[in-house]
C-alpha cells in the first residue's frame, strides 16, 4: 500500500488492482461484479484494519503455556452507506466477522446531487468504537459528508472512510469537510462528469451490484 498524501492511502496490491479492472469492464456480469468486490473488500480489510491495537493475553497451547495477541477494545463498527455499501460490508465482515454494523440511508438527489437521509441506525456505544464508513464510490463527496457528518455526532474514537474508487474532485470535498478522516482507496480516477459519475470509473455501482439495469 502507498500513502499519497497525509490522508489517502491507495492500496495498490497487484490483486486489488487485478480484480478493479475486471470490475470495471462493461461486460462483466452482475454475478462476477458482486464476487468481485466481495473479494476486494476482503484484501481491502486486511490493509485497513493494519494499525487495530491488539493486547496480550495468556493462552495454552497443547504443549504449553504462552502470551498472544488479540484485538483490543470494543468491536469495530462496519458503516454502510446504503445501498451500495452493501457491496463492500459483505466481504470486510468476512475478515472481520465481530465487527458490529451500522447502516446510513441516503441517495442521491438527481438534480441537486445532495444526499437525502432516509435511514440511521448505528450500534450502541459508539463514543468507545473506531469506525469505518464503507461505501464504493466516493465521487462528489456529498454522501461521505453527510454520513461522516452523522456519525461525528456520536463521537466514535475514529472514523475512516473506505470505497473502491475515487477522484481528485471527492478526495478534496471529503478532506475539506472532515480533514480527521483517512481515505482509502484502490484507484484514484480522473475526474467526475457533469452528472456526478467517476470518469473513466466503473458505472453505477450500485445498479452494477445489484443489477437493477
Ligand atoms: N456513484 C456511482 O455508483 N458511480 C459513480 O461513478 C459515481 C457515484
Amino acid at each position: 500500500m502507498s500513502k499519497s498524501s497525509p490522508h489517502v492511502h491507495l492500496i495498490d496490491h497487484p490483486l486489488v488492482q487485478h480484480k478493479l479492472t475486471l470490475m470495471r469492464k462493461k461486460d462483466a456480469s452482475t454475478n462476477s461484479f458482486r464476487s468481485l468486490l466481495n473479494e476486494l473488500a476482503m484484501l481491502m480489510a486486511y490493509e485497513v484494519t493494519r494499525d487495530m491495537p491488539t493486547q496480550e493475553v495468556e493462552i495454552e497451547t497443547p504443549l504449553e503455556k504462552m502470551k498472544a495477541r488479540v484485538i483490543d477494545g470494543k468491536k469495530l463498527v462496519l458503516v454502510s452507506i446504503l445501498r451500495a455499501g452493501t457491496g463492500i460490508l459483505d466481504g470486510m465482515l468476512s475478515v472481520v466477522p465481530g465487527a458490529r454494523v451500522g447502516h446510513i440511508g441516503l441517495y442521491r438527489d438527481p438534480k441537486t446531487l445532495k444526499p437525502v437521509e432516509y435511514y440511521f441506525k448505528m450500534p450502541q456505544d459508539m463514543s468507545e468504537r473506531d469506525v469505518l464508513v464503507v461505501d464504493p464510490m466516493l465521487a462528489t463527496g456529498n454522501s461521505a459528508i453527510a454520513a461522516v457528518a452523522r456519525i461525528k455526532a456520536l463521537h466514535p474514537k475514529s472514523i475512516k472512510f473506505v470505497c473502491l474508487l475515487t477522484c481528485p474532485e471527492g478526495i478534496a470535498a471529503l478532506h475539506q469537510a472532515h480533514p480527521d478522516v483517512d481515505i482509502f482507496t484502490a484507484a484514484i480516477d480522473r475526474q467526475l462528469n457533469d452528472h456526478g459519475y467517476i470518469l473513466p470509473g466503473l458505472g453505477d455501482a450500485g445498479d452494477r451490484i445489484f443489477g437493477t439495469k
